[in-house]
């Protein structure tokens, strides 16, 4: 969307800082033998106490087959976005994990990603996710207005080069606010200079993803979990900024 409404700000304001702290309460649950059912739980709990709604439980994606059935995406390791929390699936020592979560607070959209560690992790992990949010920090300050979307795609780019990673292929932002998907299209990669200019009020879900390996991803049996092809691990961060003519402003911090 375009806000340009003071108290549809305010609702995005208000509903980023409710999503920040339901990501921060799932997180510090994060540790070995914890299940990502219990994660989705506390991050359904923290919502609702908390004035919001959640965004994914049945919502089905533009080119998705059925309503997602979790209010939070965990995606573990070689997974990257999508992956359905379980009480099946249990967080081991060394694994690296994607929250992926969205709300309405007062029917405005907002949508935010981290990634963490479980317990301690290896050196890759920690340089895959350190490059992930510095690329999304990159991403964001490319955010401006009369900048292109692919001035975005290219600050990620740039970051995943220079520091060894690959970017996820065919995965992007995306604008948000009135709805959980909406345009522009947001690339994860180059080129610069292309794609639709970016104005005041915009609303948009910045989402770098970087891989270890390869960037090419297959959809899993689940239908849902997007995976790398390799099998190598993915890092994936992601803020909701609204575009100001004096920078972007990341709604989705406490
Ligand atoms: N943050 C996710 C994205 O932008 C949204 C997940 S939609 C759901 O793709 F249906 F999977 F929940
Ligand atoms: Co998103």
């Amino acid at each position: 969307m375009i806000a340009t409404d003071p108290q549809d700000i305010q609702n995005l304001r208000d509903g980023g800082k409710v999503l920040a702290g339901a990501l921060r309460t799932a997180a510090a649950l994060v540790a070995p033998g914890v299940t990502t059912a219990e994660l989705d739980l506390a991050a359904e709990k923290y919502i609702r106490d908390n004035g919001g709604v959640p965004a994914f439980l049945g919502y089905t994606p533009d080119g998705m087959k059925s309503a997602y059935p979790a209010v939070l995406c965990v995606s573990i390791n070689n997974e990257v976005v999508h992956g359905i929390p379980r009480d099946t699936i249990v967080l081991e020592e060394g694994d690296i994990v994607s929250l992926d979560l969205g709300l309405s607070f007062n029917g405005l959209f907002v949508d935010s990603a981290i990634t963490m560690g479980v317990g301690e992790v290896d050196d890759t992990a920690r340089k895959l996710m350190a490059a992930t949010v510095e690329a999304t920090h990159a991403a964001i300050k490319a955010a401006t207005v009369g900048n292109k979307t692919g001035d975005i795609g290219a600050a990620i780019e740039d970051v995943a080069h220079r520091t060894g990673f690959s970017c996820v292929e065919d995965l992007g932002g995306h604008g948000v606010g009135k709805a959980v998907h909406e345009k522009p299209y947001i690339p994860n990669e180059g080129p610069a200079g292309i794609g639709e200019k970016i104005v005041e009020g915009m609303v948009l879900a910045i989402e770098p993803m970087l891989a270890e390996g390869k960037g090419a991803i297959v959809l899993a049996p689940d239908q849902w979990t997007y995976a790398m092809r390799d099998g190598k691990r993915a890092a994936h961060v992601e803020h909701t900024v609204l575009i100001t003519k004096d920078g972007p402003e990341i709604l989705t911090k406490e």
